[in-house]
């Protein structure tokens, strides 16, 4: 008797004493994953670094089949297709999650981590596990959360220095109220708009500019209608790998367990490559003309406090608030 190990298709042929046939075929089960970044991004290749282990651990029974560049719609579009059990996976950005419930607008608070090396303590412990099953009910879960960096605002005509050059500026923020407000305490006035759409509005005109970290600014070409990017380091968002519930329960409990060590694992994946590629979006964008901007930071940080207190407002965001600001 032998064993012939064909593919990761087919478990295995067993040949008896050459009488007897029996193929045992597994299927292959692709999960769809939602990105709106491209397949240069540091998330892009902890996702890939996750289906390849993902692969070897349940001999290649499952693996991510992720569509980078909106291809699957844009994030709010895609978390609604993973919701609804379309797709599997996506990636989206906190303030997306935030709108199901405000508990999570404590994690993307402006000026909540100090530092990337802060923020990775409390992206990589256990702190955010009972927050990210909660949202079940609602048709996904949260398997874990990728760093993207920290953002600052970058313009059209000239820098930001202060609170009052921002005055009268329309800036691009993502989907949620507490981003519309995060730019008005900021001195601006935040306009929602789809990731996609930002270029083309700050060309036309109908943006003075945006905010995001070096990565995308630089991946978008953002700095060839918005040359300043001024260092207000106001937000780290967490960008949330959500996945869909009605797929999640069909996969065994060992199988389930194997997936989420996994997500962890990207998780360290992704800071160092993080660490790796921002410093060569800064020289990118640099080399193609584009001004980075020192700034005081500390007036923007006052003006955000009042935020602050007007989002967390019930035990369970103070207590999660409380935790993070002890992990710094
Ligand atoms: C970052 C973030 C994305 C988000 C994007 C945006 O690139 O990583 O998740 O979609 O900003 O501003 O929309």
């Amino acid at each position: 008797m032998f064993n012939i190990k064909l593919n990761k298709l087919f478990q295995s042929i067993i040949i008896s004493g050459g009488l007897s046939l029996a193929l045992t075929a597994n299927a292959v089960t692709e999960l769809k994953v939602a990105f709106n970044q491209s397949d240069k991004h540091p998330q892009y290749k902890a996702l890939q670094y996750l289906s390849e282990n993902l692969s070897e651990q349940t001999d290649g029974r499952y693996n991510l089949n992720i569509y980078p560049n909106e291809l699957l719609g844009a994030q709010r579009a895609s978390l609604e297709l993973v919701q609804n059990g379309a797709i599997q996976m996506a990636i989206v950005a906190n303030p997306l999650v935030e709108n199901y419930d405000k508990t999570f607008s404590v994690i993307g608070l402006p000026y909540i981590y100090s530092s990337l090396e802060h923020q990775e303590k409390v992206f990589t412990g256990n702190i955010l596990d009972e927050l990210f099953s909660s949202t079940k009910k609602f048709g996904f879960e949260v398997l874990g959360v990728y760093t993207a960096g920290a953002r600052s605002i970058y313009t059209k005509k000239s820098p930001v220095n202060s609170i009052a050059d921002l005055k009268g500026l329309k800036i691009r923020v993502m989907q949620s109220d507490t981003m519309t407000k995060m730019l008005s305490c900021m001195g601006g006035t935040g306009v929602p708009m789809n990731q996609g759409e930002v270029y083309t509005a700050i060309q036309q005109g109908v943006l003075d500019g945006a905010e995001n970290n070096e990565i995308t600014y630089m991946d978008l070409k953002q700095y060839e209608v918005a040359p300043y990017y001024s260092r207000t380091k106001h937000l780290m968002v967490p960008d949330l790998l959500v996945v869909s519930e009605q797929f999640l329960s069909s996969m065994s409990p060992d199988d389930q367990a194997i997936l989420k060590n996994l997500v962890k694992d990207s998780i360290n994946k992704e800071y160092q490559l993080w660490r790796e590629q921002v410093v060569v979006a800064e020289q990118f964008a640099k080399d193609k003309g584009a001004e980075f901007v020192e700034v005081d930071i500390k007036p923007f940080q006052d003006s955000c406090k009042n935020l602050q207190s007007e989002l967390i407002n019930n035990d369970s965001q103070k207590s999660l608030y409380n935790t993070i600001i002890s992990l710094n």
